[in-house]
């Protein structure tokens, strides 16, 4: 079995120590991975190959890796071009990944109600027309007992980034909006606090299993914490992935990684 540890969501695979941008992104992406692979367990990988679709997958950051794993994904996506890299990605790594263009208002005419053993909606809920809606869409596609892994930007995260970046004005603003951003600029159309996040899973039917943190730390450090010091990356990823479970650390994470069921 191929070891995603440190796999990326949005492509490439990260080291350990190599450098302070490779540790970084290892730790950026250690937590989804390692709630990932306990939830493959869960739903039975090692017998039969999952039926996985990555929902709005980009250029297969994501859907390669499960692919390499043996599973059969499909990315459903908007963009052709996107869709193009997944392919050329998938070919890279000696899988098959099937592309379909569509958007979560597609699902139910893309596959049969309840097919998907697990379905990933990673970095998308912020992009959609509605929220609620496209989470329904995708909760049609589980099976029963089936799983979603979704993954959103947080709203407070934003705020303190925004804050520590010398932009308190937009930091109050993005605290009191009910999408999340920071004023008519920001170029991310929504972000969502735990509570919103729960709420939208809830309300698709789903039943809430985990509620981890992305990026607790990773985001947070200068540049310059990592010089000198060659263990810099795996002691980061043991301290997302301490922190990503931390009931009060949680709430400051860059993103909120929740996996839900169908039941
Ligand atoms: C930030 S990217 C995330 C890509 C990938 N999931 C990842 O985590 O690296 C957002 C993706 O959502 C796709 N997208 C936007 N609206 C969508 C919709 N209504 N249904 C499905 N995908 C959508 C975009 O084309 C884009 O590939």
């Amino acid at each position: 079995m191929t070891d995603t540890t440190s796999a990326s969501t949005t492509g490439g695979s990260a080291g350990g120590a190599t450098g302070p941008g490779r540790a970084a992104n290892a730790a950026r992406t250690a937590v989804v991975w390692n709630a990932l692979e306990g939830l493959l367990a869960r739903l039975g990988a090692g017998t039969d190959p999952l039926h996985i679709v990555d929902v709005g997958g980009g250029t297969g950051g994501a859907a390669v890796p499960l692919a390499e794993l043996g599973h059969r994904v499909t990315v459903v996506e908007p963009s052709p071009d996107s869709l193009a890299a997944m392919e050329r990605r998938a070919a890279e790594q000696g899988v098959t990944v099937r592309g379909v263009q569509g958007e979560t208002g597609d699902l139910a005419s893309l596959f049969p109600a309840g097919s998907a053993d697990l379905v990933l909606l990673h970095n998308v809920l912020e992009y959609v027309d509605v929220p609620d809606s496209a989470l329904r869409d995708v909760a049609g596609l589980i099976r029963s007992g089936g799983a979603v892994s979704v993954l959103a930007a947080n709203t407070v995260a934003g705020a303190l980034h925004r804050a520590l970046s010398g932009h308190i004005p937009e930091a109050a603003r993005l605290l009191s909006d009910p999408e999340g951003r920071w004023g008519d600029k920001d170029p991310m159309p929504r972000r969502f606090t735990r509570h919103q996040l729960l709420e939208v899973v809830a309300e698709a039917g789903l039943t809430v299993e985990s509620v981890r943190g992305v990026r607790v730390f990773a985001d947070l450090l200068p540049g310059h914490a990592w010089e000198g010091d060659v263990h810099a990356g795996q002691h980061l990823v043991e301290l997302e992935k301490a922190a990503a479970e931390h009931p009060e650390l949680v709430g400051i994470a860059t993103q909120l990684h929740v996996v839900a069921h169908r039941p």
